[in-house]
């Protein structure tokens, strides 16, 4: 009979098998150091599906010219927003009574149309619409055949969304960003109908009132109650960021602001995260 007591087996420690993961001091160690950068020059871009998008010609035409030009000097990751279609739908959808996690799913859906509008226009340049499972495994591969790729800016989160609130919070804003700071991309700049971060709405009655705000962090955005040209839940993931150390907000409808911003220029509204320096 075989000696049980001396096998050959090999025992594989894991510095974390013993212990409960929500001990932040035993965790640490192992947990707390900083993720690699999966594609450090990327620069993602979220083209705003209301701002934008639903413009149609008149402010999707220069935007694509203008990321024509742009494509020699960054590998882009452009990810649209979902628009005025979304919000019917999320209102067919809670007059219907669908659950939130329903709603998500159809929000991303336009997000989605959105970005098939676009990389049509971009396809002579080598850009095509790439679905998130392929964004998860294959982006780079994508990204050594063609200079940019299009996708959905919603986050794939469909019946998980969090029930707190009856309209999806996790939408295009924080989508990109999450994506972005995941992949350690060089940057995010998210494309607006406005200059930027505003003290209130520009555009509502009182708009004459609103201020500008240059720069400003996600920390300072934090118990802010106003409106918001982004997603609220933007914030809460600024604030946990690991890569991503600002984002800025552009005005899409002026020419060059996008080149700008990529080149490094406070053109917009930048939002520092809680992403630490190295
Ligand atoms: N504090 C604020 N500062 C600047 N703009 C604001 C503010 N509050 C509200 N807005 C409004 O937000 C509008 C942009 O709307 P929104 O962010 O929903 O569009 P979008 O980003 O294109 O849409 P989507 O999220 O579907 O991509 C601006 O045109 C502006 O009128
Ligand atoms: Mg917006």
């Amino acid at each position: 009979m075989a000696d049980i007591t001396n096998n050959t087996i090999k025992h594989i420690a894991s510095p974390l098998a013993r212990q409960t993961l929500l001990d932040g001091d035993l965790t640490r160690p192992i947990a707390g150091g900083r993720p690699i950068r999966i594609l450090p020059w990327l620069q993602v871009v979220k083209i705003g599906g209301r701002s934008i998008m639903d413009r149609g010609a008149e402010a999707i035409l220069p935007i694509v010219e203008e990321i024509r030009k742009l494509l020699p000097e960054h590998r882009l990751l452009i990810l649209t927003g979902a628009g005025i279609r979304a919000r019917h739908v999320y209102g067919v959808g809670l007059d219907l009574g669908l659950p939130v996690g329903s709603l998500a799913k159809l929000g991303a859906s336009e997000a989605g149309q959105n970005g098939h509008i676009l990389a049509s226009l971009l396809a002579p340049e080598g850009v095509s619409y790439v679905d998130h499972p392929t964004i998860a495994t294959q982006l780079a591969l994508y990204l050594s055949a063609a200079r940019a790729v299009v996708g959905s800016a919603f986050p794939p989160y469909h019946h998980h969304e969090f029930p707190n609130s009856r309209i999806p919070s996790h939408r295009a804003d924080t989508g990109a960003f999450l994506l972005a700071d995941a992949l350690g991309a060089a940057g995010l700049t998210i494309i607006e109908d406005v200059d930027g971060l505003y003290t209130s709405d520009p555009n509502a009655q009182d708009g004459k009132q609103a201020e500008f705000i240059s720069e400003t962090t996600a920390a300072e955005l934090a118990g802010y109650q106003g409106t918001l040209p982004f997603d609220r839940a933007l914030i809460d993931v600024m604030a946990t960021a690991r890569h991503i150390e600002h984002v800025q907000i552009v005005n899409g409808l002026i020419p060059g602001r996008l080149t700008a911003a990529l080149r490094g220029e406070h053109v917009g509204t930048i939002i520092h995260t809680g992403a630490r320096k190295v």
